[in-house]
């Protein structure tokens, strides 16, 4: 039964609704609260927060809409779209009866290889910011909560909860990072963010300088003292909080993601005054001001009861998730019209992983469940669309998947005597015993010793490239005759609804030669939650040399083109271990595109990956992980019915050791990361900037080659006032999208603006866009704000921070422009 109060009347004023509620509270109350019980609030006509995780659409809802990742959505550089995308996400949490919604995902693209790189917005803080902020408005706008993620410096998987198994698990990885960094990169898009609304946030896995940040005061308290922020905290899942008593002081308002977590009744009892009402008024705030306690959720169905058939998605959403795709797919390259097709290519072949083998959704707790009947695949897509053409399809290769194990067949014991793998285990006492295995296929219980050295003769009956694949959750080197050929480290084989994300090499065997395989296996970052069927596994799986890339060239050679669909899988709880495509991939490109000369290369990928066939082929297109309307929103982009809208949200470097954290050995995983040593990120680091990208943040071809012309540019009123032609040579209507760049006091360029400009086919279009002092700000630490720096700074209008060509020059005084040529 609902207690009435003055908290339930929409007339009166948020804070005294907070007030009311509060007052009413008993101490015992109050304290249930602090540990996570509810009942308290859900007496009162409120609902408990409980959560439904979502960077990229509802995980484990059935029926919810697989929209494109977060990368994707970043790379549309559109915010119409992106609060369109936040309105959908929303709309379906309320409908699936969820008040907090875990998500966006804020946390900028610092390390090309890191895991997460998909469902966050890419690695610029502006864009990031303008994105995120649109997301969140359009979300809460179904009156649900956002929790944006994760604050703050989380940007890799690597060590992000710790080593080792159980109690003994070592600490998180320590980000150093200055108050100048974090100001001017790293909270930028949460402050924006939290200025749209959002009304929670989660508190990250890692330290930052030392403290892990769900326990350290000053951070928690800087969005409330910095930005006035005054919605509630919750930690990241079990790792987040090493002291629960610290992290409750320190103002972590919730103790756990669901339950007390490690908080006690002690605890609270003891906490600093103030601190369990604040945290109460914290909560109900969000509750109340979220809208959720005036527009009540719908019940949500019982567990296991049967709902509509699409769960909560609507053809609608499922429309716009097809939209979102074809403006998030960044055309990298586009030799001789090769794209769009026309009436010319009359048959076309589809190579690689192109039917349920592609990839929609990235691995971990943004991963949402594609539905079979419902998703589009490549193959699909194009074949629906592509009439009375003739489509052929041809497998080529398996993509990133693991493989078929490695059977007992292939497996000798070193010393020859018989069949089998030796395996040294240490027990709990730290005595070793040998074991035979008959093959590395298997979870480890750890209870049963620890199999830290695995070696066995493996031997093929083939000759030539095979695949090995490992599906692991732990931290492994695999050598082969001495050799290392895979190092890494995952927390899980599988992270969730998500793809599977083995290591993979591909190595010449001899048959019936033997080559010596040693495994060495530590529990690292494996992720131990018996309950969840989640522990430590191994699993050697292999491919024997075949004629797939044979069979696809032939079939590429036999047609007026060819479309090469490429797969990297990526996930939380695991950092990719090199930006090449995995496992045969590149071969299989390359034998293609000797075939075909119209080959379009279709990168089914999170992010930056390497391509040393990009001279060899004509088209590549980045497709990203495009979510369920994959195939539809492809087809809409081969066959020109749309413009592919995407430009690129993250640097394509010539080598990953360009980027930060790029050159990182995978073999190392260091505990603490110098953020301040190589500041400038993506494309404002300085390798980048000195030699250049394979493709530059920004870039992105469009059909109808749209050029734009900078008009006048001057001060007017504080500002600089600069005006846009854009002229589309095209018979084809597009959207031009104008990057406005500022060099603060002499610094690299860095993303200030975005100005979309439609323009009809065949048309000029004049337009106007504004720069404020505030593009030009930096930390101040006197005044505690990011302020408009004096001087003379430079500001670029281009195509892509590769593409800027000549600066103005623009005079900032005392927060105003007072100058700009
Ligand atoms: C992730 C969060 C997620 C949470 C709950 C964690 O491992 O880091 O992003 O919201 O799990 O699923």
């Amino acid at each position: 039964m609902t207690v009435p109060g003055a908290w339930l009347d929409a007339s009166v004023g948020l804070e005294d609704r907070v007030a009311a509620l509060v007052a009413d509270l008993g101490e015992h109350e109050l304290a249930a609260v602090a540990l996570g019980d509810f009942t308290p609030l859900t007496g009162r006509g409120l609902p408990a927060p409980d959560y439904v995780d979502s960077g990229t659409g509802l995980r484990g809802v059935e029926g919810a809409t697989a929209f494109p990742a977060g990368v994707a959505l970043a790379a549309t550089f559109d915010a119409a779209l992106a609060e369109a995308y936040g309105a959908a996400v929303g709309a379906e949490a309320r409908s699936a009866g969820f008040p907090v919604v875990l998500g966006p995902t804020l946390d900028l693209a610092r390390d090309p290889r890191a895991g997460r790189i998909p469902e966050a917005l890419g690695e610029d803080p502006w864009l990031s910011g303008l994105l995120g902020a649109a997301h969140v408005r359009g979300l809460q706008g179904n009156h649900v909560i956002a929790q944006l993620k994760h604050f703050v410096a989380y940007n890799g998987e690597s060590r992000r909860t710790g080593y080792g198994l159980g109690p003994d698990r070592g600490d998180a990885v320590n980000v150093v990072a200055s108050d100048a960094l974090l100001q001017d990169a790293y909270l930028r898009p949460f402050e924006a963010a939290i200025e749209a609304g959002a009304w929670s946030m989660m508190g990250s896995y890692n330290r930052l300088n030392g403290a892990y940040t769900c326990e350290s005061a000053d951070l928690l308290d800087l969005p409330r003292r910095q930005w006035g922020w005054r919605g509630f905290y919750c930690p990241d899942f079990l790792f987040a909080v090493r002291d629960d008593a610290r992290a409750l002081a320190a103002g972590l308002d919730l103790g756990a993601l669901g339950g007390p977590g490690g908080r006690t009744s002690e605890m609270v009892a003891d906490a600093p005054p103030g601190v369990v009402r604040n945290l109460v008024a914290n909560v109900v705030r969000a509750l109340v001001g979220s809208g959720l306690a005036d527009d009540p959720l719908p019940d949500r169905p019982a567990e296991g009861a049967a709902g509509p058939a699409d769960g909560p998605s609507t053809p609608a959403h499922r429309q716009l998730a097809e939209d979102c795709a074809v403006a998030s797919m960044v055309l990298l390259r586009n030799e001789e019209g090769a794209l769009p097709f026309g009436d010319d290519v009359v048959s076309i072949a589809v190579i690689g992983p192109s039917g349920s083998d592609a990839l929609f959704t990235t691995g971990g707790s943004a991963a949402v469940t594609v539905r079979a009947d419902r998703v589009v695949t490549p193959l699909d897509g194009l074949r629906a669309r592509a009439g009375e053409r003739r489509v052929e399809a041809s497998q080529g290769s398996l993509g990133d998947v693991p493989l078929p194990p490695v059977p007992a067949a292939a497996f000798v014991l070193p010393d020859g005597s018989g069949p089998g793998v030796e395996v040294v285990v240490t027990a709990a006492d730290g005595s070793t015993r040998r074991e035979t295995r008959p093959v590395i296929d298997q979870a480890i219980d750890p209870a049963e010793g620890w199999p830290g050295r695995w070696r066995a003769r493996l031997t093929s009956t083939a000759t030539g490239p095979h695949r090995l694949s490992l599906a692991v959750s732990g931290r492994v080197r695999v050598q082969l005759d001495g050799e290392d050929v895979m190092v890494g480290a995952r927390e899980l084989e599988r992270f969730l609804d998500g793809p599977a994300v083995p290591m993979q090499v591909v190595v010449d065997l001899v048959a019936d030669e033997p080559a010596l395989l040693q495994i060495d296996v530590e529990p690292g970052p494996a992720i131990v939650i018996p309950p969840m069927g989640l522990g430590p596994s191994l699993r050697l799986g292999w491919q024997l040399p075949d004629d797939r890339h044979e069979r696809a060239a032939a079939v590429a050679r036999d047609c007026d083109a060819a479309v090469v669909v490429v797969t990297m899988a990526c996930s939380e709880g695991m950092d990719r271990d090199t930006l090449a495509l995995p496992g045969d991939q590149d071969a299989l490109v390359r034998r293609v595109a000797a075939a075909n000369p119209r080959t379009v290369v279709v990168l089914n990928t999170p992010g930056a990956v390497l391509m040393p066939w990009l001279d060899d082929v004509a088209a590549v297109l980045q497709a990203w992980y495009p979510g369920e309307r994959f195939g539809a929103a492809l087809a809409r982009v081969v066959f020109g019915d749309t413009e592919p809208g995407g430009r690129l949200p993250v640097t394509f470097p010539r080598s990953r050791a360009d980027l930060p954290g790029g050159d990182r050995d995978p073999a190392s995983d260091p505990t603490d990361l110098d953020y301040d040593r190589d500041a400038g990120i993506g494309y404002r680091a300085s390798a980048v900037r000195e030699r250049g990208a394979l493709f530059g943040f920004g870039h992105g071809l469009d059909y109808a080659a749209s050029t734009l012309r900078v008009g006048d540019v001057a001060a007017s009123g504080g500002v600089v006032r600069i005006g846009l032609e854009v002229t589309n040579p095209s018979a084809r209507d597009t959207t031009h999208v104008a990057q406005l760049y500022a060099g603060v006091a002499g610094e690299a360029p860095e993303l200030v603006g975005v100005v979309r400009v439609p323009v009809a086919a065949g048309r000029t279009v004049r337009a106007e866009t504004t720069v404020g002092a505030a593009s030009f700000a930096r930390w101040n630490p006197a005044r505690g704000a990011r302020v408009p720096m004096a001087g003379t700074h430079e500001l670029w209008v281009g195509a892509g921070s590769a593409d800027l060509g000549r600066p103005f020059r623009v005079q900032v005084e005392d927060g105003q422009v007072v100058d700009a040529s």
